[in-house]
């Protein structure tokens, strides 16, 4: 165990110093493009507009010929783009890929000042964070670069789950974590070949009818990641860090996409990603809090003054842990009102 002292000491000489705390962010879409596709590269400017985080994939769904032109891509579209207030990422290839320790070295020394975040795939434990932060901060020191870049853990194997505690608190770079539910199907050996969402084999059954047992019983589908989720949320929230769901890989398929990125922000996490353009607008509309819940929390908030004591509010008891839920709605909708005209006038704040 590193001194908690030294924690907060950068990992080399001349690299910036890390933060103490993760600032939040609007990061309810992260909109992957793939920087080796000049189509993609020419909507960035205008993507950038819509989205909180935009982000170059290096990693998988990037054929192995044009690994180099995408790192390329990214590099020359993260300098020549003005993104505004929307946060630049990228996902590297995964720690024992041949193309990792190139990624790193290029991006940081040509844009460490210009992206936020990098996304590390496929982490399994402490180690692999301890190693990033190093491999940063050395390079973070000979580029010169004046902000730490942050790490962002994908939970996507059946180690990496077992050890999300020790992952979310390996460094003080560690700003969330997603879910990557393609890769941790296939190592847990989970019998779905799906990016995501539900499975319609996965449900439970009503009882038989013992007056009539062949009468067709009712079913009810569960969620495949509820238990994943739920891990992720409070590794990340106890370590001061922001869950994500990940990838759904039905586009058409809107409304199930939806319903699983809804599933992901009432357990706590902030964001999912977005394969393409449509699911801007799905994450977009799931991940700001429904206007309703919002003007109930203020009016809740209001009429409780500091907090303390119980009250009746339209027949529903109110205390200490309920005005406690209605400061992160408020406290979420505020700052997403910050970035949304539509949704400040909305909110009314
Ligand atoms: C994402 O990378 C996944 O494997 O689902
Ligand atoms: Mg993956």
């Amino acid at each position: 165990m590193r001194n908690p002292k030294d924690f907060f000491k950068p990992m080399a000489i001349g690299a910036p110093e890390p933060v103490r705390e993760i600032p939040f962010r609007p990061s309810r879409m992260i909109h992957f493009f793939d920087p080796s596709n000049p189509k993609m590269a020419a909507k960035v400017p205008s993507i950038a507009g819509k989205c909180d985080v935009l982000l170059g994939n290096l990693e998988d769904a990037i054929q192995v010929d044009n690994k180099i032109a995408a790192r390329e891509g990214f590099v020359k579209i993260a300098k020549e783009t003005d993104f505004g207030d929307c946060q630049l990422w990228t996902r590297v290839n995964s720690l024992d890929s041949p193309w990792f320790l190139d990624d790193m070295s290029q991006i940081v020394q040509e844009v460490g000042d210009k992206v936020d975040v990098i996304m590390v795939p496929k982490v399994e434990g402490p180690w692999d964070i301890h190693y990033v932060d190093r491999l940063l901060a050395q390079l973070e020191a000979r580029a010169g670069t004046k902000r730490p870049i942050l790490v962002h853990a994908i939970l996507e194997t059946a180690l990496g789950v077992a050890n999300v505690e020790e992952i979310a608190g390996a460094s003080p770079r560690m700003q969330g974590m997603s879910l990557g539910p393609a890769d941790l199907a296939a190592s847990r050996r989970m019998k779905t070949t799906r990016v995501g969402g539900g499975h319609p084999g996965y449900l439970v059954r009503a009882d038989p009818n013992p007056d009539d047992p062949e009468a067709p019983r009712v079913t009810a589908q569960q969620d495949l990641w509820h238990y994943t989720i739920a891990r992720m949320v409070d590794a990340c929230v106890a370590n001061g860090i922001f869950a994500y769901y990940g990838p759904f890989g039905d586009i058409r398929d809107t409304l199930a996409c939806e319903d699983q990125f809804r599933n992901a922000f009432l357990l706590g996490c902030v964001g999912a990603w977005s394969l393409h353009p449509v699911q801007i607008d799905i994450a977009k509309k799931v991940f700001s809090p429904p206007v309703d819940e919002v003007l109930w929390a203020k009016k809740v908030m209001q009429e409780m003054g500091d907090g303390s004591g119980a009250v009746m509010i339209d027949g529903k008891m109110q205390d200490d842990a309920t005005y406690k839920q209605c400061k992160v709605m408020v406290g979420l909708a505020r700052m997403l009102a910050e970035k949304d005209a539509d949704l400040k006038a909305a909110y009314q704040f």
